[in-house]
């Protein structure tokens, strides 16, 4: 028995002697008893030989006496000699008495299952409607979960088209991803029937079928577009519904190729595990992703939305009509759809600026790609399981930035042109990295081929280190490691570079090692203009004086950090108080110098005082950016410099104070959104750095917005500071706020309500109060997929959580041990330590307890604490540190 079938076990991806064509699907879900029942019919093309059919099942009760191959033609009916599933591999071997003939037959099963409760597969959710709960069905199948909900090729290569037909209580709305083309009610039931689907991959196939209300809009070429909500919360969906018919419209004209289904549904689901789900023809959301409420919402919730949707439209091209081979090309999918939101959410809403907000992604993507324990953009995959944690800030954000790198290098038109060949030419069809690579290459006659090889096959970056030798200006290239360790690798680079001005660019394709040119022939020559788009830099005359700035990766088109000396560093710093450079510039050059700080690579001294350069800044992208590096130096000064954190936190507030000022507390009439979003995060700063006045007001505001959930004292953009700012100084005999805040909780019936809430309640520095807090996220008030917000508590609270996750770690691994969700217990609870005693002791808890769903988060947990030891140990030995922040945080501005 073990032997069994072992040629067909074990493997990444299944046997190809037959694929399928079509799947004709009915699915009976019962939702009080969480079960449901189904039928396949799956059309065949065998083209090999064979006596065997393998496809994907999991969690599947399948009768294998309902198992039979159909010959098309022929009225011949095989039956099949034996059916047998292997749990592990997630698949089900069909075994028939002779060799199935060359051709196209209809394999037919029935099956049963379960309506899980884990947000994949056929999953329930569950919501009120009247006071009364009630069960919904969901599906949530990428990346690999359709096999949960019937048998099937599951690979995103098996593409077929989909007919199906669902049977459910009359009263219910049910939806597919096609328009319904007959329903007949039966009783208490209906089976409702769904048009045939174009071809397309299982991990799109979607059904919803629950209470539902909606708003309706249509596309100027009529395709019809809905959003759907739970009952009474419609009007939520009008934005989502104006930014969906607007962002198709923008596709078809970039794609040069229409929407290709006759109606798009957008559907918000109370339990859902990602952000939201691409399935074709019906997307799914969170609430907080989908709904937006003009009076409870804020300016960031606002753009989520935008962006969300603009994404998960994007990918009705980019990924449904073109999809990747396999997993391995995951990045072409989610990389692209993150690029090309910004684009269309720029174009819808200019004024956000939102391509400086990019900058976040890019940010991000070098964080996670600093660490020995990244992979690179096209990683191997070799079982189902590993796949989740490929949806990371690599393949969505480094792969988001190279694609930005790539089109500033071949100009937008060229980009834009080739995207819409590589659509054209593999519509309804798979595509790899290099046919992407090879359609852009003849469009562009560059060698992209070469130049993104080395982005996307090698894991990492470089850091540019650039230094003055004379008339001579250096480079060199290094893997840049936030460990400080020499890596090894070498990049294609794009360096563009700008002297004294934004007048002269010049750009280099730099390959080799190190390389060095004149500067005085920098200084003469003349705009490349092709290299770059339009910068947004300063226009003071006084920035093109003789010793002037040198700015390397303009606009921060480019995937690297860079690394400048001294002089060159002095020569930024006072550009950026001259107001000389454009904000792409001014956030880069932080953010580089933040990281090459945390690597020990520069003193702390440095990194504070070009961060005291910024005290007249006013954007929001630097200041927010300003802001998130901020905490982290607050948090790992407390560790290793503790006797200088009251200094450390007077700089910072000071640091924020005067645009906090200009900011105000109250809405200002016709403000912008910019604006709405920066007052938020700068309260939220000043009150996590403990300045006291603006505790006072964030109290004061809180208990007039307790006493009226209406005042415009607490508008929703200032909602999470004050919540913060109350939840410092809650401890165990001064609770009134915390249970305040539990109160609105419970109340709201708005998700973003909660979440901002969940996302304050770990503020409090009080141990027992975090544990309380902890607790409350285990409990049936916090929905699974919101757990993660209420995660990263206090410096004070870290203890804690690591222990309370020690403690319920089985019930943790039981409930999320199989999706990404587990992923954030560990990073959430492991990162923010900072010393390698606790690194050894994480290490020994997991020794017994990994899993695959998790091992790569571990890791780099793991590595982000040895990183922060190792900094901890660096800022301990900084000379002259005391001296430095005294002079800072007493200096009068
Ligand atoms: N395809 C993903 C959804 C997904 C994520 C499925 C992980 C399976 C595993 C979807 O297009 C997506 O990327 N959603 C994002 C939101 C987006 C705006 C970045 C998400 O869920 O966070
Ligand atoms: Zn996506």
């Amino acid at each position: 028995m073990e032997q069994k079938y072992q040629q067909f076990r074990g493997q990444a991806r299944l046997p190809k002697f037959a694929v399928p064509k079509s799947y004709d699907i009915q699915l009976k879900p019962d939702l009080a008893a969480c079960k449901f029942s189904g039928t396949v019919q799956i059309a065949v093309d065998v083209v090999a030989d064979t006596k065997f059919l393998v496809l994907n099942a999991a969690e599947l009760d399948v009768d294998s006496s309902s198992v039979k191959f159909q010959l098309q033609g022929a009225s011949k009916v095989l039956e099949a000699k034996e059916v047998e599933l292997f749990e592990d591999d997630e698949i089900m071997v069909v075994e028939f008495g002779e060799s199935l003939p060359v051709g196209v037959g209809v394999l037919c099963i029935a099956f049963n299952g379960t309506l899980n409760d884990k947000m994949k597969g056929f999953y329930r959710s569950k919501y009120e409607h009247n006071g009364e709960k009630k069960n919904m069905a969901v599906t949530q199948f990428e990346p690999a979960d359709a096999r949960k909900c019937f048998p099937c090729w599951d690979e995103p290569a098996c593409k077929a088209t989909f007919k199906i037909t669902l049977e459910v209580p009359s009263e219910l709305v049910a939806l597919s991803n096609m328009p319904v083309v007959e329903e007949k009610v039966n009783g208490n039931l209906k089976i409702v029937k769904y048009q045939e689907s174009p071809i397309m991959s299982t991990y799109l196939v979607a059904v919803v079928v629950g209470l539902f209300d909606y708003v309706e809009d249509h596309t100027p070429d009529g395709v019809k577009v809905r959003v759907y909500c739970q009952v009474g919360k419609a009007y939520q969906g009008e934005f989502a519904l104006h930014v969906a018919v607007k962002t198709l419209g923008l596709y078809k004209e970039y794609f040069a190729v229409p929407y290709s289904l006759p109606k798009l549904d957008m559907i918000a689901i109370p339990d859902f595990a990602a952000g939201a789900m691409e399935n074709y023809g019906l997307v799914t959301y969170r609430e907080t992703a989908l709904l937006f409420d003009e009076k409870h919402s804020a300016a960031a919730n606002k753009q989520r939305v935008a962006t969300v949707v603009a994404h998960e439209l994007a990918h009705q091209w980019f990924g449904n009509l073109v999809t990747m081979e396999w997993w391995t090309h995951l990045w072409l999918n989610e990389g692209f759809a993150t690029w090309v939101s910004y684009l269309a959410t720029d174009s819808l809403f200019p004024e956000w600026q939102i391509w400086n907000q990019f900058l976040d992604e890019s940010t991000e993507g070098l964080r996670l790609d600093g660490l020995a324990e990244s992979h690179p953009i096209e990683v191997e995959v070799n079982h189902a399981g590993e796949i989740d944690e490929i949806f990371d800030a690599i393949s969505y954000r480094k792969g988001a930035s190279v694609i930005r790198m790539l089109q500033s290098y071949l100009g937008a038109e060229t980009f834009q042109r080739a995207l819409a060949s590589y659509i054209k030419k593999y519509a309804c069809s798979n595509a790899k990295t290099e046919d992407l690579w090879s359609v852009l290459e003849e469009e562009s006659a560059e060698p992209v081929n070469m130049l993104m090889t080395s982005w996307t096959k090698q894991q990492g970056y470089p850091v540019v280190s650039a230094n003055v030798k004379g008339q001579k200006l250096e480079f060199e290239q290094s893997r840049f490691l936030s460990s400080g360790s020499h890596g090894d690798g070498q990049w294609i680079v794009p360096v563009t570079l700008c002297c004294g001005s934004y007048g002269a660019r010049q750009s280099i394709l730099f390959k080799e090692k190190t390389k060095s040119i004149d500067i005085n022939e920098l200084l003469g020559s003349t705009s490349q203009g092709s290299l770059v788009q339009t910068g947004t830099g300063g226009d003071n005359k006084s920035c093109e004086s003789a010793s002037a700035w040198i700015k390397l990766n303009v606009d921060q088109s480019g995937f690297y950090r860079v690394k400048y000396d001294e002089e060159l560093s002095a020569r930024l710093r006072h550009a950026i108080e001259k107001k000389c450079l454009s904000v792409a510039d001014r956030y880069g050059i932080v953010d580089d110098s933040f990281a090459l700080c945390m690597a020990c690579k520069q003193s702390l001294t440095s990194l504070l005082t070009l961060m005291g350069a910024f005290r007249e800044e006013l954007d929001y992208t630097v200041l927010s950016n300003l802001i998130t590096i901020s905490y982290k130096v607050a948090r790992i000064a407390a560790d290793g410099a503790p006797e200088l954190i009251n200094e450390i936190k007077q700089f910072l507030i000071n640091l924020f104070q005067n645009s906090a000022e200009r900011i105000g507390w109250d809405t200002k009439q016709g403000e912008s959104h910019l604006d709405a979003m920066l007052r938020g995060e700068l309260l939220t700063a000043l009150a996590a750095f403990g300045h006291d006045e603006t505790i006072g007001e964030a109290t004061k505001r809180f208990h007039a917005f307790l006493n009226d959930r209406e005042t415009p004292l607490l508008p929703p953009d200032i909602r999470r500071a004050a919540y913060t700012a109350v939840m410092q100084s809650v401890t165990k005999s001064n609770r009134s706020n915390f249970e305040s805040l539990l109160k609105i909780y419970r109340e709201t019936d708005l998700s973003q309500e909660k979440t901002r809430i969940l996302g304050s309640l770990g503020a409090c520095r009080d141990p027992e109060i975090i544990l309380e807090v902890l607790n409350f996220l285990l409990s049936s008030e916090v929905r699974s997929q919101d757990i993660v917000f209420g995660l990263s508590v206090s410096r004070e609270g870290r203890e804690i959580a690591w222990s309370w996750m020690k403690e319920n770690w089985d019930h943790i691994s039981k409930t999320f041990g199989s999706g990404f969700l587990i992923t954030r217990f560990v990073s959430a609870c492991v990162s923010p330590f900072s010393s390698f005693e606790k690194a050894k002791e994480v290490e020994e808890f997991f020794a017994s307890r990994t899993k695959p769903s998790m091992a790569r988060t571990l890791k780099q947990s793991l590595e982000r604490v040895h990183i922060n030891a190792q900094w901890v140990e660096s800022i301990q030995k900084e000379k002259h540190l005391a001296d430095a922040v005294k002079e800072l945080a007493y200096r009068k501005y």
